[in-house]
């Protein structure tokens, strides 16, 4: 669903309906009758579902399309959460991931891995249930015990103790006591069980499981953008954990004879701007990806508690060393120094859309320091893709292809940004051959009544 922070003040989109009138294509999504819905319907994959992710049947269609298979490499620079290379690997079709916020790195490994050995794993979980069980009862959870007894009941430590361990900046609204206690027993049993004694795959197979309960035992929503629900005291934290580890180990178990487990895999902790540092000059035939658009996202929000609980981000300084890795999606992650506009500097497209929305601004006599970075966030965020592209030109392989999944944007003042159609301008100026224009699908939006297209461009060197 296409989201906007900020409320726009205007609701008529004359390209919308100058598109809707003229433009009739069947989406490609109808073509999967229903079965494209969410990643948690799908093995590995709902490990750990990320909201702004897409769904597997996007790199199926070009995987399918492009008849890509395994004597084939496969790139995604915006990996996430591994969407494509989960979809390659069961595909037995190599792939590299680059992503550059720090949390999705274990979560691609792990999703990855499906050659670890399941004895060991069930071995390892009844160990860490074993200490689950025994830390839990070492403290007292009921509230109302506590307040009455407290004095008398010197046998069990007050669950209370446990949210000293709070990270600074992760208050009560965003996870209540109660459940935060009891993901800091699960982290203490995986940490005495498994940190430090065993191999990395197996540390990220019980972080992976942890982590992703984080959210769903949070007060955090994501429907569609980044909020607080009503705050609940309790959740069932622990039998969440179990059954997530058990759907893992299923999984793992599905493909136990299966040559697939083997499938080559590499990921990359980086920024795609930078890809050719990574990744070998033409190499790569096929580059599958959805990478951030014009949206006004702040990528880091979607994994803030994740990010602070397992992988020790705490400060602001913290967040923003990972912010500056990222392409400019929102007004929030600009910086002095961002200087990515220079690539595409007089881009007759990208005057015009920044042009209109300097207009509205005016018209409205905008003042507020977000609204003042709106042109800003679009020469930037145009630039840094533009560099992504030129660096995609030096890793692909002459005749290689890249398929970006995009959404066109309404966020800034309402101006329609044809997020596809600019790309493609910007990729044919800087040599690439050919540019391919599919509708996907159409996104229906909360603040405004028009269905935003989202397309799929593929470009081929
Ligand atoms: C739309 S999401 C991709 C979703 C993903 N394919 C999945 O399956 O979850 C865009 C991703 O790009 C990442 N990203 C943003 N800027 C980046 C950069 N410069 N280099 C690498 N990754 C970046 C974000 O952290 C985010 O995970």
């Amino acid at each position: 669903m296409a989201f906007c922070y900020h409320k726009p003040t205007r609701d008529k989109c004359e390209v919308c309906e100058y598109l809707e009138k003229n433009i009739k294509e069947e989406p490609i999504i109808s073509t999967f009758k229903g079965k494209a819905s969410s990643a948690n319907n799908y093995p590995f994959h709902n490990w750990y579902n990320f909201v702004l992710g897409y769904v597997p049947d996007f790199p199926l269609y070009i995987i399918n399309k492009y008849k890509i298979n395994p004597k084939h490499t496969i790139l995604d620079p915006f990996m996430g959460t591994a969407t494509t290379n989960v979809v390659a690997k069961d595909l037995c079709i190599p792939s590299y991931g680059v992503e550059a916020n720090d949390y999705f790195i274990g979560v691609g490994k792990t999703k990855l891995t499906w050659d670890l050995d399941i004895e060991l794993l069930v071995e390892l979980k009844k160990k860490i249930t074993n200490r689950i069980q025994k830390l839990t009862s070492e403290y007292n959870f009921n509230k109302e015990e506590i307040n009455l007894f407290s004095e008398f009941d010197k046998q069990k430590k007050n669950y209370n103790e446990l949210n000293k361990l709070r990270p600074e900046g992760l208050g009560e609204r965003y996870i209540s006591d109660i459940p935060f206690a009891k993901l800091m027993i699960i982290q203490q049993a995986i940490k005495e069980v498994v940190d430090g004694k065993m191999p990395i795959e197996i540390y990220n197979f019980f972080h992976t499981a942890f982590s992703s309960i984080i959210v769903p035992s949070s007060n955090v929503s994501y429907g569609p953008g980044f909020g607080i629900k009503k705050p609940r005291e309790d959740y069932n934290v622990f039998d969440m954990f179990e059954q997530k580890v058990k759907r893992m180990l299923s999984d793992l178990e599905s493909v136990k004879d299966n040559p697939k487990r083997y499938t080559k895999f590499e990921v990359i902790h980086g920024d795609s701007r930078h890809l050719s540092e990574y990744i070998p000059t033409g190499s790569i035939d096929y580059m599958i990806t959805s990478p951030p658009y014009p949206g006004d996202h702040e990528y880091t929000k979607y994994t803030k508690l994740e990010l602070m609980i397992e992988n020790n981000v705490m400060t602001n300084l913290d967040f923003r060393t990972i912010k500056k890795r990222m392409l400019v999606g929102s007004t929030t992650n600009i910086y002095k120094e961002c200087n990515d506009r220079i690539s595409v500097e007089g881009n007759e497209l990208i005057t015009e859309v920044t042009n209109e929305i300097q207009k509205r601004l005016d018209e409205d006599g905008a003042t507020s320091g977000y609204e003042k970075l709106y042109t800003k966030l679009v020469w930037e965020y145009f630039g840094g893709m533009a560099l992504v592209l030129s660096e995609a030109l030096k890793v692909l392989k002459p005749g290689g292809a890249f398929s970006l999944l995009v959404s066109d944007s309404h966020a800034f003042k309402m101006v329609h940004i044809r997020t596809a159609y600019i790309l493609r301008d910007i990729a044919l100026k800087i040599g690439y051959s050919d540019g391919l224009i599919e509708l996907w699908q159409h996104k229906k939006s909360t603040s405004h009544s028009y269905n935003l297209r989202e397309e799929i461009l593929t470009i081929t060197k």
